[in-house]
């Protein structure tokens, strides 16, 4: 048995795939039906994962595998941090919104690091619901152009193909207790969230 957080539901996808939307939509939704729970992310906006921030737009320059360290650093502090760690309030049942989370790394990172290191850096626990929000890196492309923000790091076509090629590695050989939903992104947001609810809420 792998060990699962009860509770934890992750959204993962590329960069423009829309998981940052889902996740707010789900957490409105929630609180609307009195449903306790939390919206979160990684990076973090705490001061590990601002450093992390920071290297995305080249304000701080290094290597590939100290990115790696720093992003299993915010989500080991985001987890455990005695004040804020979402591990405690996972405990008290509270659903727990999650934009991203190792697998990011692994898909993220495993293009420039080795794999087996970047596995090594992430040994935490598996989430009960993962959801793969599913948009093709071209759609990504445009919306990312869309939004005309400044382009990170991982703004790139080719560097996408190979993220979602890690992706799609990983999502076939997920530990069984994980209960995996791959949602196609090319729906409405509203269509995606009814997807995402009934998945949660309709067993
Ligand atoms: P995110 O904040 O989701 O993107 P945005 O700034 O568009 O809201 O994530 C920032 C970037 O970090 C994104 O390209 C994905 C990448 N990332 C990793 O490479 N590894 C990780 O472990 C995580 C959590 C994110």
């Amino acid at each position: 048995m792998s060990p699962i957080f009860e509770n934890l539901v992750v959204f993962e996808g590329l960069d423009g795939s829309g998981t940052t939307t889902q996740m707010q939509l789900l957490a409105e939704r929630c609180d609307k039906d009195l449903r306790a729970c939390r919206a979160t992310f990684e990076p973090t906006d705490k001061p590990i994962g601002r450093l992390v921030r920071a290297v995305l737009q080249k304000q701080i320059v290094t290597t590939p595998l100290a990115l790696a360290m720093l992003y299993a650093a915010d989500r080991e502090d985001h987890l455990y941090n005695p004040i804020y760690g979402m591990a405690s309030e996972l405990k008290e049942g509270k659903l727990v919104i999650c934009d991203r989370y190792i697998y990011s790394s692994l898909a993220y990172q495993g293009v420039e690091c080795p794999l087996e290191k970047v596995q090594e850096l992430n040994q935490f626990p598996a989430p009960q619901y993962l959801f793969f929000i599913d948009t093709p890196v071209e759609e990504c492309i445009r919306r990312i152009e869309s939004r005309g923000g400044n382009s990170e790091l991982f703004d790139r076509h080719e560097f996408l193909e190979q993220v979602k090629t890690n992706y799609e590695r990983l999502f076939s050989s997920l530990p069984q207790e994980v209960k995996f939903f791959r949602i196609d992104g090319m729906q409405s947001k509203e269509a995606i969230a009814l997807e995402i609810r009934n998945a949660l809420f309709t067993e």
